[in-house]
């Protein structure tokens, strides 16, 4: 079977520490959406690492790791990343995995990015930058190219002609930069990449189910920057959510069992869009402080607020949740009030459901007000030793969302993780 670990915010929710946590438990852990532009912290010992390509179970040398078909790959950023995991003495032959139809993302996809955010002006997305939107783009668009095609002698033709395509719309945005530099650093990447375990994914994953392994599904970004369900256009471009695991992989739907949903106690967002909860005060300037709220890809600050339940139970919904675990619970510790927002006012109606076009609304948090534990939480090894107060305010989530926080993370390291019993 295979079990799911993914975000319910709008990314960043703590996914990497989650996964890294469990994925001793698990025969193979495969991404299976996004790219680059994720950024998953984890720690192996003291050391921080911020995975963005490679999933977060290739830490565990019994662990294999898929980059499976809807993610979209950068062999640069890949290549940075195997030489710094490698260093760890990881053997990448023996460990990582690579669907041969995967989408490459290519430096014209990362130039075309840059120029379609700086013509939006005061609109833009807020992208990483790092050629998602475009690379997407190519691949509904029947354009791009594919890991599988690297090994074909007529690559180079393949990428001169739709570099070509590129340089067309390039010209359109009268994008100017030089980006000879970026195509040297992606050739010499490509060779790289070619030496890797290029994989039949589907078949991959599904002779692994067959034996009986257990496959654990690793998401990136989060339930509301989902392209279909996110804060649209505010979003990114691809489905982040349950649904995408199935064609992100090549399983079927019957094979998804668990589907734990990472959440902040709080929650933050970084670029633009809707932010109901956001506290532009400062309560958000602590929160951005006590959680160390900048962001593990492009290190700009994180928008930070109170938990926004309305848009937890949506996303529970539709990701079809049945665990959930909260992390960041630490960085509440020393506030003496906190809110939970339970519903949106819009023009002067109340509502629990998350509207179409949130960007467009004045919506007003409803919030109900609980006291804080002030007391120190991280150094808590058990439910016992976790105070009273953080216990009634994650009762009131797990009876407003209709499903029970099962893990309440303390603390980044490794072991700050309390499994709680419902
Ligand atoms: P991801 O993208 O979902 O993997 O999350 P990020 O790695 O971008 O951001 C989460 C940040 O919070 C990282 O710096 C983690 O080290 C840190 N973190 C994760 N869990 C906890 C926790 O329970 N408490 C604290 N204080 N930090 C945490
Ligand atoms: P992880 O996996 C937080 C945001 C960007 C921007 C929007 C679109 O670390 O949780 P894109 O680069 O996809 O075109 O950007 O989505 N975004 C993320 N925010 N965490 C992420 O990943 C994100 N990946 C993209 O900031 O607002
Ligand atoms: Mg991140």
């Amino acid at each position: 079977m295979v079990d799911v670990i993914l975000g319910l915010q709008w990314g960043d929710e703590g996914k990497g520490k989650i996964v890294d946590f469990f994925a001793k438990d698990y025969d193979v852990v495969a991404r299976f959406q996004g790219g680059p532009n994720a950024g998953h912290t984890l720690y192996v010992g003291d050391q921080k690492i911020v995975l963005h390509q490679i999933p977060s179970g290739v830490f565990h040398t019994n662990t294999i790791n898929l980059i499976g078909n809807g993610v979209v790959l950068d062999p640069v950023t890949l290549k940075k990343e195997c030489d710094i995991v490698a260093g760890f003495g990881i053997d990448l032959k023996k460990n990582l995995f690579i669907s041969e139809r995967t989408h490459l993302i290519l430096p014209t996809h990362r130039a075309l990015d840059k120029a379609a955010e700086l013509s939006k002006g005061t609109q833009k997305i807020g992208s990483t930058l790092k050629g998602i939107g475009p690379a997407y783009m190519d691949k509904t668009g029947r354009n791009g190219l594919r890991v599988g095609e690297l090994l074909d002698k007529n690559f180079t033709t393949a990428y001169i002609k739709l570099r070509l395509k590129h340089q067309r719309l390039l010209d359109n945005y009268n994008f100017a930069e030089d980006i000879t530099a970026w195509e040297e650093e992606f050739f010499e990447a490509v060779e790289f990449l070619k030496e890797l375990n290029i994989v039949n994914g589907e078949y991959f994953i599904n002779d692994q189910l067959a034996k009986g392994k257990r496959v654990l599904a690793e998401g990136a970004q989060g339930s509301m920057l989902d392209i279909d369900f996110g804060t649209f256009p505010f979003v990114t471009s691809s489905n982040t959510i349950t649904a995408g695991v199935c064609n992100g992989l090549g399983v079927a739907p019957q094979k998804i069992r668990d589907v734990m949903g990472v959440t902040k106690a709080y929650c933050t967002r970084v670029g633009g869009g809707p932010f109901p909860t956001e506290l532009e005060n400062e309560t958000g300037e602590e929160l951005r402080k006590l959680g160390s709220e900048f962001g593990a890809t492009t290190g700009r600050p994180r928008r930070c607020g109170w938990i926004d339940l309305v848009a937890l139970k949506f996303a529970c919904m539709i990701n079809g949740v049945t665990k959930i675990i909260m992390t960041k619970a630490d960085v509440l510790d020393s506030f003496k009030e906190l809110q939970v927002c339970t519903a949106y006012s819009i023009d002067g109606k109340q509502t629990a459901e998350v509207p179409m076009n949130m960007g467009k609304m004045r919506i007003e948090p409803v919030y109900k007000s609980f006291a804080g534990w002030d007391t120190p939480s991280s150094t808590a090894k058990t439910p016992a030793e976790l105070p009273a107060t953080m216990k009634s305010y994650v009762k009131y989530i797990n009876d407003y969302l209709g499903v029970n926080v099962h893990y309440i993370s303390n603390g980044p390291g490794r072991d700050q993780l309390i499994g709680i019993d419902n």
